[in-house]
C-alpha cells in the first residue's frame, strides 16, 4: 500500500448538498476508497423496520446494531450495501428508510457502534467517507476536511430529482419541509451532530456543477498535501 495514498477526505454536511455524488468522484479522482457512512445508519434502520422493532427504544435498536453486520462492497456507481449477506442497496433508499435513520441517528449507543466500523474502514487504507459527524467525530485529526451545503429549496429540488428517478412523485414543498426538519434533527441531536468545524472548508453547492465541487476539493488536497511536504 502506498503511504502517501492513505489518507482521510472527511466530507461532511446536510442531506442533498451533493455529498454522495461528490465523495465518489473524489475518491476516483484520488484512488480512495468511497465510504457512504449514511448507508450504515440506513441500514440498521432498515432491519430494525423489517424485524418490527420499536425504533424509539434505544437500548434494543443499540443492540440490534451490535448484532448485525453491515458490508460495504465498492461497485462501478458507489457502493453495495449488504446487512447480514443480504443485498439492501436499493431498499434502503425507500422514504420510510431514510425518515427512521434519522431517528435512530440520535441514538448514542449506535453512533458509537457505527463510528468504531468506521474508524476501522479508514485505519488501513486511504478513504473518502460523508456523513455528518466524519471530521468532527469519526476522524478529527485529519486534515482533509469539507462542509458542502446548499439552500434547503435547491436540496429539495436535488431530492425531488432522485425520488423521481426511483418512480416517486413527491410536491417540492413536502420535500423541503422533510429537507429542514431532518436538518434540525441532524444539527440538534446531543451526540455527533451535523455542525462546521473550523478547520473545514466550507463549499456551497447550491449554484455549482459537480465537476466544479469535485475540482475545488480535489485542489485543496493537493495544496494541503503540498504545505505539509515542505515543513
Ligand atoms: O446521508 P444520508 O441521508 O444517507 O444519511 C441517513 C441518515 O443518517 C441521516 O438522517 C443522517 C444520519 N447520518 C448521521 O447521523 N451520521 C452520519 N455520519 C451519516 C448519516
Amino acid at each position: 500500500m502506498d503511504k502517501r495514498n492513505h489518507i482521510v477526505v472527511a466530507i461532511d454536511g446536510p442531506a442533498g448538498a451533493g455529498k454522495s455524488t461528490v465523495a465518489k468522484l473524489v475518491a476516483r479522482r484520488l484512488s480512495l476508497l468511497y465510504i457512504d457512512s449514511g448507508a450504515m445508519y440506513r441500514a440498521v434502520a432498515w432491519k430494525a423496520l423489517t424485524t418490527k422493532t420499536d425504533i424509539s427504544d434505544a437500548r434494543i435498536v443499540a443492540e440490534l446494531a451490535r448484532q448485525m453486520k453491515i458490508e460495504l462492497a465498492p461497485a462501478d456507481r458507489g457502493a453495495r450495501v449488504f446487512a447480514d449477506g443480504k443485498e439492501i442497496t436499493h431498499l434502503i433508499r425507500e422514504p420510510e428508510v431514510t425518515e427512521a435513520s434519522s431517528r435512530i441517528a440520535t441514538i448514542g449507543a449506535v453512533r458509537e457502534v457505527l463510528v468504531r466500523q468506521q474508524q476501522e474502514m479508514g485505519r488501513t487504507r486511504g478513504v473518502a467517507m460523508e456523513g455528518r459527524d466524519i471530521g468532527t467525530v469519526v476522524f478529527p485529526d485529519t486534515p482533509f476536511k469539507f462542509y458542502l451545503d446548499a439552500s434547503s429549496r435547491e436540496r429539495a429540488r436535488r431530492r425531488k430529482n432522485d425520488l423521481e428517478r426511483a418512480g416517486h412523485n413527491v410536491e417540492l414543498e413536502d420535500l423541503e419541509r422533510e429537507v429542514v426538519a431532518r436538518d434540525r434533527r441532524d444539527m440538534t441531536r446531543a451526540v455527533g451532530p451535523l455542525r462546521k468545524v473550523e478547520d473545514a472548508l466550507v463549499i456551497d453547492t447550491t449554484a455549482m456543477s459537480i465537476e466544479q465541487v469535485v475540482e475545488v476539493i480535489v485542489e485543496h488536497v493537493h495544496t494541503i498535501r503540498k504545505e505539509a511536504m515542505k515543513e
